[in-house]
């Protein structure tokens, strides 16, 4: 379909924070934005692992001088589940905070954000199950991301994982999306290698999974296109020298680009399979979706070619426009390739997750609709279990 024809067919809404900033040393007007913002009392949501480098106390020295009253919470320790968040809300609704900002990666970002959606709510267990839409929120909310990354920072999504049924599930909510999203890629320097190449690969998949997206437009379609060619030119580099800062810069410009179109296009069936990996093995989100990108595209991407042959030029992998379906078997190649040069595992039985497990994954990642919807080749429960079984193994004889 043409460009024309496709813009001419659609209702094209887009959202964005009310102010994004990106720049090395844009950290430093955090300050301003508080101020601009006007607000009585100050929370700081973030990780333990942060507070341990030193990061959350970067923020206080920050803000010192201007004397607003602060606290600080960083109760959260690996991928925050549901359970955390109502402690969270808990803890911040007594303390009556009229600005919330998160500072970390995706699990502190989620934590931050949807806590300033949920103060004052009082009974949250509707909003939790998503039975009901969180419509606005009246806490004020600046988020800044230390990963390049999951994009939390631009997205409605907020995700957690919920211990009784053993899954991952996002929440999702415009009122997600913050007043100000600063992005400075000096804050990233510190990520260590397995969190950037994992953050890194994450951030990749939303630029792809949006990419070809049933609910992608020509304009998320930009911001795919941005997000991937940036990827393949930075990622081996922030992996393997995190000092290195024009990588870190382009890495934060394309987790930010992949956010945007993440929030606007959504993603799909990697992220589906992904996250019954995510609630019943706890493996970190970014790994799975690294995982399990090589096969679920084996499976999908040959019904979209013409997607397929694109995304190959972005990544460099030559013109297959003569040769459409050698496109796919490139793309394959080089996600595959990808967790060897970034040294991450290559098999599911590596990363401890025991065969009898298949079927019920395969059982709840199933369920996972709104993902699957939005994939260009339907995946049903069968397929699904071969994709984890192919996975398992790994990639057998290349
Ligand atoms: N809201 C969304 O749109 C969205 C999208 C994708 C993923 N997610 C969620 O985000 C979470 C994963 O986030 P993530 O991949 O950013 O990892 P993370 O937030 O879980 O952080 C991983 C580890 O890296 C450490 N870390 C982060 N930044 C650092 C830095 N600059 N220096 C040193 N250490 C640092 C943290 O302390 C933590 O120990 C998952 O829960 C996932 O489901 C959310």
């Amino acid at each position: 379909m043409s460009i024309n024809q496709n813009i001419n067919h659609i209702n094209l809404d887009f959202q964005m924070p009310t102010i994004f900033r990106f720049g090395v040393g844009a950290f430093a007007t955090l300050v301003n934005e508080i101020e601009a913002l006007g607000v009585k009392k100050v929370a700081i949501v973030s990780d333990k692992g942060l507070e341990q480098v030193g990061v959350v106390q970067k923020v206080k020295n920050l803000i010192k001088p201007i004397s607003v009253p602060t606290v600080t919470y960083t109760d959260i320790e690996g991928e925050p589940t549901f359970q955390l968040l109502e402690e969270a809300v808990q803890t911040l609704d007594v303390e009556k905070c009229d600005l919330i900002i998160g500072i970390g990666g995706g699990s502190a970002l989620d934590v931050a954000k949807a806590t300033a959606a949920l103060c004052g709510k009082g009974d949250l267990t509707a909003y939790l199950s998503s039975e009901k839409m969180i419509e606005s929120r009246t806490v004020k909310c600046i988020l800044l991301p230390t990963t390049s990354g999951t994009g939390s920072e631009v997205t409605m999504n907020a995700i957690f994982g919920d211990e009784e049924q053993q899954v991952k599930r996002g929440l999702v909510s415009p009122a997600f999306l913050p007043d100000v999203a600063i992005i400075d890629p000096e804050l990233t320097i510190s990520c260590p290698p397995r969190v950037t190449a994992a953050s890194g690969v994450d951030a990749f998949t939303h630029a792809i999974e949006s990419y070809i997206a049933i609910k992608a437009t020509p304009l998320t379609k930009i911001y795919s296109e941005k997000a991937m060619k940036l990827f393949t030119l930075n990622i081996t580099r922030a992996v393997h020298n995190g000092n290195d800062l024009n990588a870190r810069i382009g890495m934060s410009w394309l987790s930010s680009l992949a956010g945007v179109a993440l929030a606007n296009a959504g993603v799909g069936a990697v992220h589906a399979l992904a996250y019954p990996l995510g609630g019943k093995f706890h493996i970190e989100h970014g790994v799975s979706n690294a995982l399990l990108m090589p096969f679920v595209f084996e499976a999908i991407g040959k019904t979209c070619t013409e997607e397929m042959i694109d995304v190959a030029a972005f990544l460099k992998l030559g013109d297959f426009k003569s040769h459409p379906h050698e496109a796919l078997n490139a793309v394959v190649d080089y996600l595959y390739q990808l967790l060897s040069d970034l040294d991450l595992p290559t098999s599911l039985s590596e990363l401890g997750v025991d065969e009898e497990s298949l079927p019920l994954l395969a059982e709840q990642a199933a369920k996972i609709d709104r993902l699957l919807s939005n994939t260009p080749y339907k995946l049903n429960e069968q397929k699904i279990l071969e994709i984890y079984q192919s996975a398992f193994k790994g990639r057998v004889g290349k």
